[in-house]
């Protein structure tokens, strides 16, 4: 049987590197992105490449790259994600994305950009190279579930990964007469940098999940779905 790939975008640290470390766990083919593919561990990613989502030439060189060296990719993971709470060199930024009095559209769109528009000009440019029967998931919160919403603000994450959401669904829909999937899922609250410590899962938990939904095809039979880890439809 010909060994299966993945590629997983922010494969360096969090979620994405405990995806790889699972994905590497079954034997399959690794394929890890980072900004810089020298912070991916090898023990684990059988191919790095660089690859900065918040650059267009970046996304570019690597989809050229890529699409070049022919690998037919069976599952992408678009697992890279930015939360403009992380961004500590500015203290201003995130509240310029979180409260409508500060609201900033350019710092807003950093996050549409890198949680939305990239990952799916990701799907776009590997279009060729994905395989017949490929599955895209794309890593959204339940911050993006706009049915599910109850607090304010947070224009800047919440919405980018409501984009992501409604963005699955329309290329799960277009996609569906190819044979292939795409998926959003909603992660939960995991101990990684973006989470913190005080979270209510291991990334390793639902790493493993997330493999376990690919192998047994849970994944596949919930084309256009936006899903919790355990296979259950998390509301839009
Ligand atoms: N943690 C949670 O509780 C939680 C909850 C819901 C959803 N999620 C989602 O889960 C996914 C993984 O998050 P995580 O918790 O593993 O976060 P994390 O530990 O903060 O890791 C984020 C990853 O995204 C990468 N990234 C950020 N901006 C990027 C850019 N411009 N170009 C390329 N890579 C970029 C980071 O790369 P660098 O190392 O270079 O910064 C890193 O690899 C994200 O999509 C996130 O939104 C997380």
């Amino acid at each position: 049987m010909t060994q299966k790939t993945v590629l997983i975008t922010g494969a360096n640290r969090g979620l994405g590197a405990a995806l790889a470390k699972a994905a590497h766990g079954h034997a399959f083919k690794v394929i890890g992105t980072a900004r810089k593919s020298s912070a991916l561990d090898a023990s684990f990613i059988d191919q790095g490449y660089d690859l900065d989502l918040s650059k267009a030439d970046s996304i570019a060189s690597f989809c050229t790259k890529i699409v070049k060296a022919g690998h037919p990719i069976d599952f992408l993971i678009n697992n890279a994600g930015f939360n403009p709470k992380d961004r500590k060199d500015d203290p201003t930024y995130f509240q310029s994305t979180f409260k409508i009095a500060y609201f900033d559209a350019s710092n807003v769109s950093d996050s549409i950009w890198i949680n939305a528009l990239a990952p799916m000009t990701l799907i776009s440019k590997l279009l060729p190279i994905l395989a017949d029967d490929a599955v895209v998931l794309n890593i959204s919160s339940w911050l993006g579930s706009i049915g599910g919403k109850t607090a304010g603000g947070h224009y800047g994450y919440a919405g980018s990964k409501a984009l992501l959401n409604m963005f699955t669904r329309a290329v799960a829909l277009e996609l569906a007469d190819t044979g292939r999937t795409a998926v959003a899922l909603n992660p939960g609250w995991m101990r990684t940098d973006m989470g913190g410590d005080n979270a209510e899962r291991s990334p390793d938990e639902v790493a493993k999940a997330v493999v376990d939904m690919w192998t047994d095809g849970t994944l596949m039979s919930k084309n256009g779905q936006f899903l919790n880890i355990d296979g259950t439809e998390h509301p839009w």
